[in-house]
């Protein structure tokens, strides 16, 4: 059968696939890919070692930049779906393209993913394999498995992973979130323990004093912290951080799989919550309504398009295309409060402000009030003539 490529996280599941590659599928030579976007480094050097010791040959990549840019977008976008950063939405199709370019390089038979059939990273990482004509093999969904099996199997393997059957969480990390799903979380009235936060404090373990950063923007995408400017990674890394101690960006929610099914999930993103936040804050300064208004539905659509992992889709450049327009004047920063576990924008500044202290102000004349008498004759005119007849009608 020849020559497999293998997206490997070295989890459990991806691991117990390369096995199961030779022996189910009858592959002779199985290569293992690793894709770093910014996942703790000691997961990538593990991955790296389980690759090398379990795999016929490994690749890791550094895709972090290309994350980092990929990021900037979703902060545009103030990228949200259900109340669900993205983070591992986003990731994917990078990692699958890593995975085609090794692929490509190594002229492998066909590619693989350690994805359940159930979730919705087979539909994303197949959509970029398929795209490029590769075969897919997803050992997990064709072989129906089961955590507790894998588990048994890695054992009889020879297999060490540090999952056991009381702490079976299913663990997805990398620059911008920390999600974790599985085992007794599968019960959404089960309360999350605190050992499966890694990112952050719990609310009532923070800090009693608040602690402020401001962060400035340029064309929406984050550019510094209290004024020191710093690439995109390393601001991402510190804000999460910063944010991290103050117990910031836990998020226990119910979410809407593309297939339907509905999942719970934990996620740990302080970054993430702090930057869009504070950027839509911003833009509540700088843009007019109408382009706030009209933005939602982009955003909504942007998000989606994201989360179903189809950001090969032309409406995606097209999105794309109006949300970098709206953000030409998205320059300036925003203070965040960051106090037991909530992240507030606390003062902003802009050049491009759509606001003038001079007009609005309680205590100036720039504008005669009295002129708002002839607007106020007008509004509210229809609903005024319909209360009217009504009553005259007795209705
Ligand atoms: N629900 C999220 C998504 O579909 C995250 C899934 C992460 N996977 C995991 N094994 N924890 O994008």
């Amino acid at each position: 059968m020849g020559k497999v490529v293998l997206s490997y996280s070295g989890g459990l599941d991806t691991t117990v696939c390369i096995p199961l590659l030779k022996e189910k599928y009858g592959f002779e030579e199985v290569i293992t890919v690793t894709v770093d976007i910014g996942q703790p480094e000691g997961d990538v050097i593990e991955a790296e070692e389980r690759g090398r010791k379990y795999a016929d040959k490994h690749y890791t990549v550094d895709a972090k930049n290309e994350f980092v840019k990929s990021l900037f977008m979703l902060i545009k976008a103030n990228g949200d779906y259900e109340g669900y950063v993205l983070g591992t939405s986003i990731a994917r199709p990078i990692i699958a393209e890593k995975t085609v370019e090794i692929a490509k390089k190594e002229n492998a038979d066909a590619i693989a993913h350690g994805c359940t059939g159930k979730g919705n990273d087979q539909l994303r990482f197949e959509n970029i394999y398929l795209q490029y004509g590769f075969k897919v093999v997803a050992p997990m969904r064709e072989l129906n498995l089961t955590r507790e099996w894998e588990i048994e199997y890695a054992k009889e393997k020879g297999i060490d992973i540090k999952v056991t059957k009381d702490k079976p969480w299913s663990i997805d990390e990398n620059l911008w979130s920390r999600s974790v799903e599985g085992g007794k979380l599968e019960d959404p009235s089960y309360l999350p323990p605190e050992e499966i936060f890694s990112w952050t404090v719990s609310p009532e373990k923070a800090p009693d004093e608040a602690e402020f950063v401001t962060i400035g923007f340029e064309e929406g995408v984050p550019v510094s912290i209290d004024g020191e400017k710093m690439d995109g990674l390393t601001l991402i890394k510190k804000l999460n951080e910063i944010g991290g101690k103050h117990g910031v960006g836990r998020v226990d929610m119910m979410e809407d799989r593309v297939l339907g099914l509905k999942a719970r999930e934990n996620y740990e993103h302080p970054s993430a919550t702090i930057l869009i936040t504070a950027h839509r804050d911003l833009e509540k300064l700088v843009l007019s309504r109408r382009e706030i208004r009209f933005k939602k539905f982009v955003e909504e659509e942007w998000a989606e398009l994201v989360y179903y992992g189809l950001t090969n889709d032309p409406l995606f450049d097209a999105l794309n295309a109006f949300i970098d327009k709206t953000q030409e004047r998205v320059t300036g920063w925003v203070k965040m409060k960051l106090y037991k576990g909530t992240a507030q924008p606390v003062a902003r500044f802009s050049e491009f402000a759509l606001y003038s202290e001079e007009l609005t102000s309680f205590d100036t004349t720039a504008i005669d009030q009295r002129k708002a008498e002839g607007y106020s004759v007008f509004h509210g005119l229809q609903g005024r003539l319909y209360r009217e007849i009504m009553r005259r009608l007795g209705k």
